[in-house]
């Protein structure tokens, strides 16, 4: 491995995209937001009237994908050159995305791709698989949690802030059938790696899970 990464797995409403930036940040290192991969993904095959469960078709376009994380904190992004941040945010495009990561070549096809991340001075990685097959010889794994329950209330507050109509109950539905996907599937399913430090940030503000992070960085 050329540089020091540390991961950051664990459900979609955990925290870990907000935790992740932070810790980038402060640290200074590179970040890879694996899950706008994912995203991407979708979104590209969607554009060129690829079927989702064409696995084949899309481990193709996957292999070749023009994506580039850009701005001073690398979570602007770029597909063939068009910002795409925004679009790849909807509901839709994270359902989309967690049917198309069921595929095996499509995660194969986007393996090389991600540990390139991996570059001085370091690189932190959020995503569902980084400790357990993208990343697994690195020396600080992190896996944030949090109930089903709080990640959809979480999810709740921010449309509403949006000024977007959401249904609570429906949000934690969908919630649920998106971790039972990701945990059930054959491939990379989401799960702590054995060695990885479980964080549950139901009850714990940003600050207090950043605090816990960097204490794990050795910061
Ligand atoms: O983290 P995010 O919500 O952006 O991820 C969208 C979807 O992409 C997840 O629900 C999951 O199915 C998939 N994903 C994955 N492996 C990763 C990152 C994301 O399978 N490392």
């Amino acid at each position: 491995m050329s540089a020091p990464v540390l991961t950051i797995d664990g459900p979609s409403g955990s925290g870990k995209g907000t935790i992740a930036r932070l810790l980038a940040k402060r640290l200074g290192w590179h970040l890879l937001d694996s899950g706008a991969l994912y995203r991407i993904t979708a979104l590209a095959a969607q554009r060129r009237g690829i079927d989702l469960q064409d696995a084949a078709a899309i481990a193709k376009l996957a292999a070749h994908l023009d994506v580039r994380f850009v701005g001073e904190d690398e979570t602007c992004v770029l597909l063939d050159g068009e910002d795409v941040s925004l679009l790849i945010r909807s509901e839709q495009a994270g359902e989309a995305a967690s049917v198309i990561a069921a595929h095996r070549s499509v995660r194969e096809a986007l393996l090389e791709f991600q540990r390139d991340f991996a570059a001085a001075p370091g690189l932190v990685a959020d995503g569902r698989d980084m400790g357990t097959v993208v990343f697994p010889d690195a020396p600080v794994k992190i896996y944030l949690d949090a109930s089903a329950e709080v990640r959809g209330a979480r999810r709740y507050k921010q449309l509403n802030e949006k000024g977007l109509d959401a249904n609570l109950a429906q949000i934690i539905d969908d919630i649920r059938r998106r971790d039972e996907r990701d945990m059930q599937r054959a491939v990379a399913p989401l799960k702590a790696a054995d060695d990885a430090h479980v964080i549950d940030s139901s009850f714990l503000t940003v600050e207090q899970v950043l605090a816990e992070c960097l204490a794990l960085a050795g910061v």
